[in-house]
């Protein structure tokens, strides 16, 4: 077993830190006081190539391999959920579902726009009534010629009002001999006629992300911008949460770091009785399980990323590291509020966005009450993973990709 990291990815840390510590925090605490999101940081990330990360080189990526992926998640949610949720959406949910599912054609028509962020592309599964209970979902797609004729609404979905391209599951066969078999996946273009997206506000975190509906009235999509075949649409569903859930829980140990950095910072310089309180003993434990979080949370995502990187199935393991990552960084951040005391509670320190954030991640790409039905089920025998007709291509990318 080797755990050691690369140079290349001591390299890639560094420059994703250096990005969110100068292209997203400086402004970040009034945006987010706002709810304002910032278009401009959108494209700020595809100068910086950091949309292409672990896309192939032949499509214009930066062909990094998908440890890269989640170190760069790690270090964009340390300065903010908004700039994570970016590239959970773009490459996790959307890129890396299109190099799985795409064929030849497909990958060189979208993936170089992707990889450069010429395109930004999005994920439109949940439905007003249908969230956990994906199988539900009503978004029908009637084949009419060439094309199918979409109409629905799906909610809850990041970059609505920014994205270029939407991968969209719908149901093309009620009669289906199960639900899942009655759905197809759809490449949407925002362009296309019919299609409208409405920000929803009042969110209780990720205030700085823009997050809404997408409504679909009659949207014509080309029957070549139908990812996989049809009845795949629920498999390639929950593939692309494969990858978003890898985004989410390598996101979240940049929340546990984002917290020590806070509270280390803070626990020395705040005295009391003129001793600074990082000698106190219940902060010294607070502090202590900050550290535990990040290290086994990086050790859990690590091994998903090497899975990938291997061409391996990991459902089972990247649910319980979105769901195991997800509670240590909730954790920290109610622990690094209670370290701050009163200054905890207001947005002078970034603590308590940290909170508000970590609450978030709880709930989308799976909540934690499916993670945890889903790792009772695989250790009773009640569900298990088989290799996929279409697997992401493994790295270093040949000619599979
Ligand atoms: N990859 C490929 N195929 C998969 C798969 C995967 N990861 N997981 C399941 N499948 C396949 C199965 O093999 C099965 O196919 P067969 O019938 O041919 O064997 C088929 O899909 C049905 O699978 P299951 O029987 O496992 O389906 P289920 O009904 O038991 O799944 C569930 C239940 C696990 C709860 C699932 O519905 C689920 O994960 N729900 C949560 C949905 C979710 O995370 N939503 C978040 C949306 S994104 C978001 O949050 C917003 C955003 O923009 C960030």
């Amino acid at each position: 077993m080797d755990f050691s990291l690369t140079p290349e990815h001591e390299l890639i840390r560094e420059s994703a830190y250096r990005f969110g510590q100068q292209e997203i925090v400086p402004g970040l605490a009034e945006r987010d006081r706002a709810h304002q999101s910032d278009r401009a940081s959108l494209d700020k990330m595809a100068a910086s190539g950091l949309l292409g990360v672990s896309i192939p080189a032949k499509y214009g990526g930066m062909d990094t391999d998908y440890i890269s992926l989640g170190i760069v998640c790690e270090e964009l949610e340390r300065a903010d959920t908004s700039a994570r949720v970016v590239m959970s959406v773009h490459s996790g949910l959307h890129s890396l579902t299109i190099l799985q599912w795409g064929t030849a054609e497909q990958k060189a028509r979208w993936l170089p726009g992707l990889a450069e962020g010429a395109a930004i592309g999005a994920f439109a599964l949940t439905e007003p009534n249908a969230g956990s209970d994906a199988i539900n979902i009503r978004t029908r797609a009637r084949r009419d010629g060439d094309s199918y004729v979409l109409n629905g609404e799906k909610t809850w979905i990041s970059l609505s009002d920014y994205a270029d391209q939407f991968l969209v599951v719908a149901v093309t066969d009620p009669e289906a001999k199960s639900k899942a078999a009655g759905m197809s996946a759809f490449i949407v273009d925002r362009s296309l006629k019919g299609f409208h997206s409405k920000a929803i506000k009042g969110k209780l975190g990720v205030r700085a992300g823009n997050t809404g509906s997408v409504l679909f009235e009659d949207v014509r999509v080309p029957a070549e911008n139908r990812l996989g075949e049809e009845g795949d649409g629920f498999k390639i569903a929950m593939s692309a949460l494969d990858h978003g859930r890898y985004t989410v829980a390598s996101g979240a140990v940049g929340i546990v770091a984002a917290c020590l950095d806070a509270c280390n910072r803070y626990a020395r310089e705040r005295k009391v009785s003129g001793e600074e309180i990082g000698r106190k003993q219940l902060v010294q434990q607070m502090i202590a399980n900050m550290v535990a979080g990040r290290d086994i949370g990086r050790l859990l995502y690590y091994q998903v990323g090497w899975m990938k990187n291997a061409g391996l199935r990991h459902t089972r393991e990247v649910s319980l590291a979105k769901w195991q990552n997800c509670n240590f960084a909730f954790q920290a951040a109610h622990d690094a509020v209670e370290i701050h005391g009163a200054y905890g509670y207001c947005d002078e320190f970034p603590v308590e966005r940290y909170f508000r954030n970590s609450r978030g991640a709880m709930i989308y790409e799976g909540t934690r009450e499916i993670h945890t039905l889903m790792q009772a089920e695989y250790e009773l025998g009640y569900r298990a993973d088989k290799p996929l007709a279409r697997m992401l291509p493994r790295w270093p990318f040949g000619q599979e990709a």
